[in-house]
């Protein structure tokens, strides 16, 4: 077994130190125990996977279920792993919990609906919204970057996308905040955030079937292979994943990527010197090493082994949960040349932030474009932002597969 072989002290895990700076274990566990069994905060035992090379193939090896059902705790594990409030919320069978055959159905339909162009066309509202964000503040001369900026930008995203009427989206900011918030901790607030969301959903998916419009729902609900159309159940549970899945993630990447900015002034200079000449180069390379560099998404989402198998040497049983910890195999030195610096203008950089193979990130083109917008706009407006605090004061929040910061109090003067 691998605790005969590693030397010891194995770093703690999941601690607030951690969460504030989790890549020096991170580095000692791909040098030690690249691939480490450990207990998770929820009591359940998993096999974290930290090398690129290792992390790439476990991403796409079809040994690895998405599918709970092959946890071989899932009797007693059942409930600690996956959404919190899914199960009663009927919501099975979203992409993210799928194999193949019906990942594959599924999957197919919903990109015949949420297509490259239809993000495309898509820019000018996120624009707007992005300005509308900054207008709010940007008299005030200080802002909290997270609860003015990043969180309500990529929640309003979305809602506009699905078809959500706009007087209607601040109760998802409110659901949204309620899943945020209580992201480590009780899950009773998610529980009940789900459900309301699965309520609300249904209820439209019922209101556009009667009357559809150009809408990502009404689209979902349109989309048909080979005659074939998703329930009303899929489709439900298609809107949930997207909302789910396209919120917090885009929230710390806007946020994750303004605090690496703001502590990185050489970047950041060359950075606006770019945008102000009109040069968007920097800016696609530059969002590309921001997810490398300190992704939204720290641990993959979960795996189960299906059999036996070896990942990088180490046996894992039949059942076992496996972990790809997407933030270590990102800066793994035998893979990306100086992997803990930031370098905006990275040309070799196939980083694992939105995953690989199948399960590859459905909504990249629409973080993209989100991420590229609010950055981009953020530095222009504003181009002598800078950090209220102390870097030492920032607060991370303790989740499990998120990585991303409480707050992000910044000033700068003021603007009209
Ligand atoms: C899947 C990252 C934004 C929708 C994934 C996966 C990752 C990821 C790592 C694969 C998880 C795994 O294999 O376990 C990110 C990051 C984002 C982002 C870093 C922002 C910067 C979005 C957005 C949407 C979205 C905006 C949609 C609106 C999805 C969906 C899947 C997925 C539906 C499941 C795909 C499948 O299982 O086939 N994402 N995501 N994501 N993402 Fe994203």
């Amino acid at each position: 077994m691998q605790d005969e072989t590693t030397p010891t002290p194995v770093p703690t895990l999941f601690t607030w130190e951690f969460a504030a700076d989790p890549y020096p274990t991170y580095a000692w566990l791909r040098e030690n125990a690249p691939v480490h069994r450990t207990a998770l905060p929820s009591g359940v035992d998993a096999w974290l996977v930290t090398r690129y090379a290792d992390a790439r193939q476990a991403l796409a090896d079809q040994r690895l279920s998405k599918n709970p059902v092959h946890h071989s705790e899932s009797a007693h594990g059942k409930g600690k792993v996956g959404i919190p409030g899914e199960r009663s919320a009927n919501l099975m069978t979203h992409l993210l919990n799928i194999d193949p055959p019906d990942h594959t159905r599924l999957r197919r339909l919903v990109s015949k609906a949420f297509t490259p162009g239809r993000v495309a066309e898509f820019a000018p509202r996120v624009q707007e919204l992005t300005d509308r964000l900054i207008d709010d503040f940007c008299e005030k001369g200080s802002a909290d970057l997270i609860h003015e900026f990043a969180f309500p930008l990529p929640i309003y995203a979305i809602c506009d996308l699905l078809g959500v009427p706009s007087e209607d989206q601040d109760d998802f900011r409110d659901w949204a905040g309620m899943m945020i918030r209580h992201g480590g901790g009780p899950r009773g607030g998610v529980a009940r955030a789900v459900k309301k969301m699965r309520t609300y959903l249904a209820e439209l998916i019922h209101r556009k079937r009667e009357n559809p419009g150009e809408d990502l729902i009404s689209g979902l609900i349109r989309a048909s292979d080979h005659g074939e159309h998703l329930t009303e159940n899929e489709a439900a549970a298609m809107a949930f994943i997207l909302l789910f899945a396209g919120f917090e993630t885009t929230v710390n990447l806007i946020g994750n990527g303004l605090h690496a900015l703001l502590r990185n002034p050489e970047q950041r200079e060359r950075l606006q010197l770019a945008l102000a000449e009109g040069d968007e180069s920097l800016l696609a390379t530059g969002v590309e090493e921001l997810l490398r560099f300190d992704g939204p998404v720290e641990l993959a989402t979960w795996r189960f082994a299906k059999q036996e198998l070896t990942i990088g040497g180490q046996r894992i049983a039949e059942g076992d949960p496996v972990l790809v910890v997407l933030a270590a195999a990102d800066r793994d030195p035998e893979r990306f040349a100086e992997p803990d610096t930031l370098d905006l203008s990275r040309a070799d950089n196939q980083h694992l932030g939105y995953g690989h193979g199948i399960h590859y990130c459905l909504g990249a083109p629409l973080a993209r474009l989100e991420g590229r917008t609010a950055l981009a706009t953020l530095l222009r407006r504003l181009p002598d932002l800078r950090l209220a605090v102390d870097p030492e004061e920032l607060r991370w929040r303790g989740g499990l597969i998120m990585r991303g910061l409480r707050t992000l109090p910044v000033e700068f003067d003021p603007r009209t």
